[in-house]
């Protein structure tokens, strides 16, 4: 037979996308920093420092909400959802000096993109589980915006003329200007990229070594909404991307993490990836049908995990990771307004998985242990039991999950998968 060319383009790449959701290789790679998020250089948890991400997640998951409820009404919801008050700080006293840190160490995954004509560079937290872009703006006087760059409209931007606010709890909001302009990560290149150049920042932000964020979730999240379009989604829509899809390796501070756009980088992981639907309505990667278990005991089963590159830890509702403590000899509740649980820092615990209906997704012990406390024989599990109002039997699973697996966001197939790190 005989094809023209086109013909033949055209039919690979359909082919290629009933065989396989992930087109790979054709991508871009953001290689990211160290993260160093919840202990300090000697493997002490950061009672202070881990609580302000706690709150931070609380919050941000709270103006998602109000995001999807004013996006696409409750409707959307997870069933047994519901807007929670907002977090502010820690009821009690810090419980002892846990804490040897006296520097901030790098809280996300960062890496770098541009803004702009010519190119400004910003340095980013790429998140899962949020769906706007923001970045500092150039007229930010606050002392938090000092040593962070900042966005100085450009040939290409224009005022979109609306506010952006979203608060984030501590007395700290963000907000300012929404504009839009030329956006570009690791030569993945969208015109007319809305996003938001803010003049205020929290002080929380102000320590962190990140300028902003960009949100890698569905546009139903978004709190810029003229237009509603986060990057990736403006990427495929403006042919900058084949694929809609992303994948993601987080590490260990000392070796190297990726954010691979447009694809899988096949050079980081092996065998074949297990994908699933995404499911719900809520704009987030939320996938059904879950399963928590150690070792042969089922703690939570039909349960909806919510996957995001954004939060440190792993949350679930509060009698399920009772549970699932109750089932480590030697743990106990360590702070029962944040959640926070012990085990024995000898426990070689590494049996812990989420189960989608495929295989077992190991959590390695050194993932499940967030820090030493108290005389060093304790160090805090990096389940927490505390409900964001994300819905009923819904966890959120952030980096203490992430960074076992290599793991594929696609927009094009709805679907998330997960393969085995080489
Ligand atoms: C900074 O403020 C000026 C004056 O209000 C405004 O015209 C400009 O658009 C602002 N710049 C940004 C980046 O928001």
């Amino acid at each position: 037979m005989h094809f023209k060319s086109t013909t033949l383009a055209a039919l690979a790449l359909a082919l290629s996308s009933k065989a396989s959701p992930v087109h790979q290789e054709t991508g871009r790679r953001v290689s990211f920093h160290r993260r160093h998020a919840m202990t300090d250089n000697n493997g002490w948890f950061d009672h202070d420092e881990v609580s302000r991400q706690v709150i931070r997640t609380h919050n941000k998951h709270r103006n998602n909400l109000v995001n999807l409820e004013r996006n696409a009404g409750r409707e959307a919801f997870n069933e047994g959802a519901e807007i929670k008050p907002f977090m502010e700080h820690h009821p009690v006293e810090r419980r002892q000096a846990e804490s040897l840190m006296d520097e901030k160490s790098d809280t996300y995954w960062v890496g770098k993109m541009t803004i702009g004509t010519p190119a400004q560079q910003f340095t980013i937290d790429f998140d899962t589980g949020s769906s706007d872009l923001w970045v500092p703006s150039t007229n930010c006087t606050m002392e938090a915006c000092a040593p962070k760059h900042k966005y100085t409209p450009s040939s290409t931007g224009v005022n979109l003329d609306h506010a952006f606010y979203m608060y984030y709890g501590d007395s700290s909001a963000v907000h300012g200007e929404t504009w839009s302009d030329t956006v570009s990560v690791a030569g993945v290149k969208v015109t007319d990229q809305p996003f938001s150049a803010v003049t205020t920042i929290t002080k929380s932000l102000a320590a962190e070594a990140t300028d902003g964020i960009l949100g890698l979730a569905f546009p139903s999240l978004s709190t810029i909404t003229h237009p509603q379009s986060p990057f990736v989604n403006t990427a495929k829509a403006q042919g900058s991307l084949e694929a809609a899809v992303f994948g993601f390796k987080l590490s260990k501070p000392d070796s190297p993490s990726e954010l691979y756009l447009g694809g899988t980088d096949s050079s980081l992981y092996k065998g074949q990836f297990e994908y699933h639907p995404v499911v719900g309505k809520t704009g987030y990667w939320q996938l059904g049908n879950g399963k928590v278990t150690i070792g042969s005991k089922v703690v939570a089963s039909d349960i909806q995990t919510i996957m995001d590159s954004g939060t440190t830890l792993i949350y679930g509702p509060p009698d399920k990771v009772a549970a699932l403590y109750d089932a480590i000899p030697g743990s106990s509740l360590y702070d029962a307004y944040m959640g926070y649980y012990t085990i024995p820092c000898d426990a070689s615990l590494s049996n812990v998985a989420f189960n989608w209906g495929g295989k077992d997704w190991m959590i390695s012990a050194e993932n499940f242990n967030a820090g030493q406390v108290g005389e060093g024989f304790e160090c805090v599990g990096a389940v927490v039991g505390k409900d964001f109002g994300l819905g009923k039997d819904t966890w959120l699973v952030g980096d203490s999950f992430l960074k076992n697996v290599y793991s594929a966001f696609s927009f094009d197939d709805n679907s998330v998968g997960f393969a085995t790190l080489k």
